[in-house]
């Protein structure tokens, strides 16, 4: 089993896997209260099988994969040659530099469970076996409480090993230790829009497990995504990485509890190896980065139908028992012919807007490329399976719009409590909080989803839960001022960048903390940046960070049932941002990672129809008392 395998070296060389196993373990999505898919890869073309035992199975159940080759997910040769620092050359790939031909993915869906229940599965591949237990999802009228996790941004990949990010100085942050201290040798230092900020104490991947064994230790139904899960959908070993963590050697979160994920803006990308946006290009096969990105996505990813062939995969729906799941695809606005495309470039110096300026939520969340020329590239011979426009603009009026509007309807009608992922956050005082016409616009901002805020608001959207900003923050829109809005979440903090707020004057050579925050999010409640100072003390004699602060983190999120006979209250929903907090020795070596809890937990009560309620003193009370005597996790 690959599980046992050791990583003992500083430079992180794995041991090669042998010709035949298991490449990715097996891992979950597509929960639902009669059964689950489970999708596992291999390095050759042997069937496997899947047996499952638990309640109802007299015998276990037991399947047959055929396994197909992914050709897309081949290594190509830019990713052959790629150096990494700090890795011993190509040790990140499977099979070696050159390898190919060694990516069978094997899909079994399961659909005849009792819900609500816990189950073994073994998944056999030739001598090797691979066991794990899973939950399926109660049932919408027979449950007592789901707990779920949002994260973000993990943007993994092989370079993640050794790498530490930019820790952007927040609230506190005046008290770190200096540029030239102890903290500072060990961990480095980087500029930071000309300012030197310290980097973060743990590397990314150490990071990211440290995160997912909260998660793990939390045992939450499902984990939702919304985008950047790797650094570069048309990245291999990105994707490899990615699942090492979550299904392989680093960790099995995903083996346990399924995912339900969103695309991102570095799925629609190549990275530099694989010609990164260009729709022109000879480094990967697709001579098309934004769709190499996307068909390796689809390959791994795999969601219920929205009912189009064209958009499988990118917007889907999910119920898991009360609780729904719509997941955007927020990666690009913009339809054949020019219609709701933009960029900067549309809007000349000295019109562009400053300051806190807003007209307008725009069209378009990305200026790299355009839907005509992504829909014109030819793709090679072998890879005619991928020639397809499957691009979804989310404009008023296309078709994923229309679909939310009605999914929203469906789903309010049977009482759901409806929860929204896609990852561009529409509302956010971070990096890509900024219009198009901005003149400090992103080129990526994420406010073009602003316009379906009416819709959340009518149907009674609980969150959103979005990333791309990297910040952790938490906005609330109440549009009609009635007191029930819909919160939305940046969530982007699950492994990656730990990004600031936008502040003025971002030019070389300023003291960071001179430079006033921008504050163009009008609808920002909370940020880990600004409202979790950063607490640092003398600790044996050492500057150490006591609590407080940026850090890797995830929300939770546990709806539970209220006893029916508590007015017309039906669920409470506890929405808590947590954080994995390193601890630190006296020569700033790691001890350990501690869950710690931000001081912005939310709870929003739900009656019977599935929409949040406001929440009068009294009637809070009550629901309290009563969620005592019901609370079982
Ligand atoms: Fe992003």
């Amino acid at each position: 089993m690959r599980r046992s395998l050791m990583i003992v070296t500083l430079s992180c060389a794995l041991t090669p896997l042998a010709w035949g196993e298991f490449r990715v373990n097996p891992y979950l999505q597509q929960p639902s209260s009669d059964g689950m898919l489970f999708t596992w890869f291999t390095t050759t073309n042997t069937p496997g099988s899947i047996q499952i035992t638990g309640p109802g199975l007299a015998s276990p159940l037991s399947l047959g994969s055929s396994p197909t080759r992914e050709i897309v997910l081949d290594y190509t040769t830019g990713e052959d040659v790629q150096t990494i620092s700090g890795l011993s050359q190509g040790s990140w790939l499977v099979g070696g530099p050159g390898a190919r031909d060694n990516n069978y993915k094997h899909s079994v869906d399961v659909r005849a469970l009792q819900p609500g229940q816990t189950y073994t599965y073994t998944v056999t591949q030739g001598d090797q076996a691979y066991t794990r237990e899973f939950r399926t999802a109660p049932t919408r009228t027979d449950w007592q409480s789901v707990r779920f996790v949002a994260m973000s941004d993990s943007e993994i990949e092989p370079l993640a090993r050794t790498q530490r990010t930019q820790w952007a100085p927040g609230a506190g942050g005046q008290s770190r230790p200096a540029a030239d201290s102890a903290f500072a040798t060990k961990f480095g230092t980087a500029t930071l829009n000309g300012a030197t900020v310290l980097r973060y104490p743990l590397t990314e991947s150490e990071g990211f497990k440290r995160n997912l064994n909260i998660v793990d230790s939390r045992n939450p139904d499902f984990v939702v995504m919304p985008g950047d899960i790797v650094q570069g959908g048309g990245y291999q070993p990105g994707w490899d990485e990615f699942f090492r963590h979550q299904a392989g050697e680093f960790g099995d979160n995903l083996s346990k509890r399924p995912l339900i994920a969103a695309m991102g803006n570095w799925e629609v990308f190549a990275t530099g190896v694989n010609g990164g946006y260009s729709t022109n290009t000879e480094a990967n096969p697709l001579n098309n980065g934004p769709r190499f990105g996307r068909m390796k996505y689809k390959s791994y990813i795999d969601a219920p139908s929205n009912g189009t062939d064209d958009h499988q995969d990118n917007y889907h729906r999910v119920d898991y028992g009360p609780v729904t799941i719509i997941t955007l695809d927020s990666t690009n606005g913009g339809l054949p012919g020019g219609m709701n495309e933009d960029r900067r470039a549309n809007y000349p110096a000295g019109t562009k807007l400053t300051g806190q300026q807003y007209t307008g939520p725009g069209t378009d969340t990305q200026e790299n490329f355009t839907v005509d020329a992504y829909n014109a590239t030819r793709v090679d011979a072998g890879y005619e399976r991928y020639d397809f426009d499957d691009l979804s603009d989310f404009n008023p009026g296309s078709t994923q719009w229309n679909w939310a509007r009605q999914q929203l309807a469906d789903a309010r009608a049977a009482g759901q409590i409806v929860f929204v992922q896609f990852h561009h956050a529409p509302y956010s005082d971070g990096e890509h909080g900024l219009p198009m016409n901005h003149a400090a616009s992103s080129g990526q901002g994420g406010t073009p989803m602003r316009q379906y805020h009416s819709m959340f608001e009518q149907f009674g959207v609980a969150a959103v839960l979005s990333g791309h900003s990297e910040m952790f923050e938490r906005s609330f829109v109440d549009e009609n001022g009635d007191g029930v809005g819909v919160n939305y979440y940046d969530v982007g903090v699950s492994a990656d960048g730990l990004r600031g707020e936008r502040r003025v004057n971002e030019v070389a050579g300023a003291d960071f903390y001179t430079r006033e925050l921008l504050n163009y999010n009008p609808f920002s409640q909370w940020t880990a940046d600004q409202s979790e100072a950063e607490q640092w003390e003398l600790v044996d004699g050492v500057l150490q960070l006591v609590d407080g602060g940026k850090h890797y983190g995830h929300l939770e999120v546990n709806v539970e049932r209220i006893s029916s006979e508590v007015g017309d209250l039906f669920a409470q929903i506890t929405l808590t941002p947590v954080y994995s907090f390193p601890v630190l020795d006296s020569e700033y070596n790691l001890l350990r990672t501690e869950r710690r809890v931000y001081g912005d937990e939310i709870v929003l009560l739900v009656n019977a129809d599935g929409r949040v309620v406001p929440e009068p003193a009294t009637l809070g009370l009550i629901a309290g008392v009563a969620l005592l005597a019901l609370r079982r996790r």
